[in-house]
């Protein structure tokens, strides 16, 4: 047995360690805020408390309280494992079942400091996407993935592991929950104050649900969702040369921008007022040129214009001058959006212009009420300034970070003529939604658990070759999304993205994603690689239901329910899912959205192969079932097909009335 192998079987250490110094060489996450009152403080410390024997309470109880003091949560940081956090080769894990090692190596990728935004916190990304919500609860969960066989379920509350219980082979291996509340107790103050006691966590999408795979998952998204905005303005591949593409944020996601916009073909400029940030991203080489003069990136735009250039710009500033700039000098923006965090606009989301980065810093938390005063006169003129570009032609969208709904809480002009839509779209009404959610298209991705980069080119050609022969075959509707598909696994190894696991990200129908699957798992059994385990975000076809994001292009009204969601886990979880997750407030903050996801090993056997066939025909038929009873055209096109190919599938097709009959009803 390893020196891993037997800290993992320890579990919660009969030994205290010693404490661990704080390392500020890592990212760590910002201190929480201070909510729990007296009483509550002492509640958190009896629960952080419950973990260990008695003996140690002495020593643990006032650790605990400085913690929760200094850091405004209890993370328990003597506990972090000595060995190295990565994902190793599922052979080398300890256990009883190849499944639930499988979990363990997605799990510690997640941790991996390589992956994770402030990995000492158990937070992969997002700023408050956990993975577990102290290290106890980590230590316990592997230690119990590692003695569990395939008659035990492991049920996971928020990051607390309750147990193991008796279920049988067939069953998901783990059921995760994570910030599941009261719909009343479901607002981002209740958060803080149930994370603060260790009851909840907020999981975010891929965090909380083992499931993150580094950046390539965001540059693929975003190129898509770029390609596919430059295609409404754009005539042909030829007139999308001098286009001009202006957005803000450098940061996580956003960081991706000015990649995705070289890969299109165009000139982008991504302002951002973080300087930190834009050397970052500068020196990673994510974007071509920074410039911090105005009047400069005037002419630098111009210039780019007349030759038609490929070029990304990295304005380091506030993104309302550049909107305000390009419309006096009369430079056309052909395509705008902003990537601002504006999900978390009081915080360090939005900063507000006319002030400096630091002074925006200094007043978020000296004066806070000054402050969101000052972010909405800001948001106001930043709708302002889109306004007046977009009378000249700007095509704008908002790209699901809560710019068009954080503006209109601010009086912004951004409502539409009927004061219930917004101006302007977001990305999944216009592009994501009915180009790719209503067709199945979603992204799909695996993880080769072998750990060897062989694995992986041979998954991709596997990949490749499955998707040319689909494409043969496919009706007119869908070729252009089969050939993005096909472009982009053929550029994979090329772009070089993988971070931490040999991971791969790939936009694929229900068809597709059945049919690559199956072929890894033929592969799998002629011993060509070794197991792989399936997943996808959860920003998806039928995962999440989320009123301005994912369902954002549901217009029957449905789009505030979240059945699809609750229907999409319990589905998943009795048609072979390895393991399956359903969370509150992923992507866009905790009440907004209900959200889920699964893993499934494949390990080259006649059960995987039935498993994944039936699992993936529900995990995408049931959005595509839902988006065509919503009305969505394209998604009853496609649930037919999927009929037809399936007799077994029978879904209800909506009727259409004419738009004479509803305008002839004296409705009062
Ligand atoms: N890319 C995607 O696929 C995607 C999809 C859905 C939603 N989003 C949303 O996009 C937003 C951004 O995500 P992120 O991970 O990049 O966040 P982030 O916080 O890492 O980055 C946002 C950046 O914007 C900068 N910024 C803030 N105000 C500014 C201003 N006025 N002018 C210029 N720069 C400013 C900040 O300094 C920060 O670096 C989030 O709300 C996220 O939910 C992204």
């Amino acid at each position: 047995m390893t020196i891993f192998q037997a800290a993992i079987l320890e579990g919660i250490p009969t030994q205290l360690p010693a404490p661990k110094t704080y390392d500020p060489e890592v990212n760590h996450a910002p201190k929480r805020k201070d909510v729990l009152s007296l009483v509550e403080k002492r509640l958190a410390v009896q629960n952080a408390l419950r973990y260990f024997p008695k003996e140690h309470h002495a020593v643990l109880a006032p650790e605990f309280l400085s913690e929760l003091k200094t850091f405004g949560r209890i993370y328990m940081h003597r506990f972090r494992p000595d060995y190295e956090m990565f994902a190793r080769p599922i052979s080398e894990y300890p256990g009883q079942c190849a499944q639930a090692k499988g979990i363990m190596l997605m799990i510690q990728n997640n941790l991996n400091p390589a992956v994770a935004q402030h990995p000492h916190e158990l937070i992969t990304y997002g700023g408050n996407g956990a993975v577990f919500q102290n290290w106890i609860q980590y230590l316990l969960t592997m230690k119990y993935l590692a003695e569990m066989t395939e008659e035990q379920t492991l049920v996971m509350y928020s990051g607390h592991p309750m147990g193991l219980f008796p279920s049988h082979t067939n069953a998901p291996r783990v059921v995760v929950t994570n910030g599941m509340m009261i719909p009343n107790y479901s607002q981002p103050d209740d958060w803080e104050k149930f994370n603060a006691l260790g009851v909840t966590q907020y999981g975010q999408m891929t965090a909380g649900s083992f499931m993150y795979i580094g950046p390539q998952g965001i540059v693929h998204g975003t190129t898509i969702t770029v390609l596919n905005a430059l295609r409404r303005i754009a005539k042909n591949r030829a007139d999308i040369k001098g286009k001009l593409f202006v957005t803000s944020g450098l940061g996580g996601m956003s960081g991706a921008q000015p990649k995705a916009g070289n890969i299109a073909g165009v000139i982008s400029v991504t302002a951002e007022v973080n300087p930190k940030v834009v050397h970052t991203r500068h020196s990673q080489g994510w974007v071509d040129e920074v410039i911090s003069d105005i009047n400069i990136l005037c002419d630098r735009v111009k210039q780019a214009k007349k030759t038609e250039e490929v070029v990304s710009i990295a304005y380091q500033g506030n993104v309302i001058d550049v909107w305000e700039a390009f419309d006096r000098e009369g430079i056309k923006i052909d395509l705008g959006s902003d990537q601002t965090s504006l999900h978390n606009p009081f915080a360090g989301g939005y900063y507000p212009v006319g002030m400096s980065f630091e002074e925006a810093n200094t007043m978020m938390a000296a004066s806070p009420v000054e402050f969101k005063a000052a972010v909405y006169t800001s948001l106001r003129r930043h709708a302002d300034a889109v306004n007046k570009n977009a009378k000249n032609g700007t095509y704008f969208f908002d790209y699901g970070n809560a710019f068009l709904l954080e503006s209109s809480r601010a009086g912004a002009d951004v409502m539409a003529i009927n004061g219930i839509d917004f101006k302007y779209p977001s990305y999944v009404q216009d592009i994501l939604g009915p180009l790719c959610f209503d067709y199945g298209f979603g992204p799909f991705r695996w993880v080769c658990a072998s750990g060897d980069p062989k694995d992986l080119e041979k998954t991709d050609e596997l990949a490749c070759q499955v998707l040319e022969e689909m494409m043969q075959e496919s009706p007119a509707e869908i070729q252009q999304q089969m050939a993005d598909n096909i472009q982009w696994i053929k550029g994979a190894q090329a772009n070089k993205l993988v971070v931490g696991s040999q991971a791969r990200i790939l936009y694929a129908d229900a068809e597709g994603r059945m049919k690559i699957a199956a072929a890894f798992n033929l592969a799998i059994k002629q011993g060509l690689i070794g197991p792989v385990v399936l997943g996808r975000d959860h920003h998806d076809v039928s995962g999440t239901d989320s009123p301005y994001r994912e369902t954002s292009n549901i217009y029957d009204g449905s789009r505030f329910t979240a059945d699809m969601a609750i229907q999409n886990v319990i589905g998943d979880s009795f048609r072979g899912a390895t393991w399956v997750s359903i969370h509150n407030g992923g992507g866009v903050g905790w009440g907004e959205v209900i959200n889920g996801g699964f893993g499934m090993l494949l390990d080259g056997s006649l059960t995987a192969d039935k498993n994944l066939n039936m699992m993936l025909h529900w995990d995408v038929n049931n959005g595509v079932a839902r988006r065509n009873w919503a009305r969505n055209e394209n998604a009853t096109f496609a649930i037919k097909r999927a009929m037809e190919a399936e007799p077994l599938l029978q879904v209800t097709l909506p009727n259409i009335v004419d738009d004479s009959i509803l305008d002839g009803l004296k409705i009062e």
